[in-house]
């Protein structure tokens, strides 16, 4: 369904989803790399567990955030692809449990 535009002169680098390294190409759109490696869903809703994927692809729709270099709540889709990033899955509300370990959630 999808393919890179990259072409063989193009230069690879890698970034890690879950574990497994992916190829891609800098600079590539995140969320693209990922739908193409057949990634998803990207996260889980807080309240109800439910699946999301990207849905807009421009930063509207939020469905597609993601635990980017440890950083939750990223924006897969807005997002351009680094040699050596780490991408994983969101569970449900990630992003409280990560600002509460980094003294930022509020009291
Ligand atoms: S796909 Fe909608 S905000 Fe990223």
């Amino acid at each position: 369904m999808f393919r890179s535009l990259a072409t063989p002169e193009t230069p690879a680098i890698g970034i890690e989803v879950d574990g497994r390294r992916i190829a891609c190409a800098p600079g590539e759109n995140l969320a693209a790399v990922l739908l193409r490696a057949g990634f998803g869903p990207f996260r889980s809703t807080p309240v109800s567990g439910a699946p999301r994927m990207p849905y807009c692809m421009m930063g509207v729709c939020f469905d597609c955030l993601a635990v980017v270099d440890g950083v939750p709540n990223s924006q897969t889709c807005l997002t351009a692809v680094a040699d050596g990033m780490t991408v994983r899955r969101q569970e449900g509300a990630s992003a409280a449990a990560f600002l509460a370990a980094e003294g930022l959630a509020d009291e």
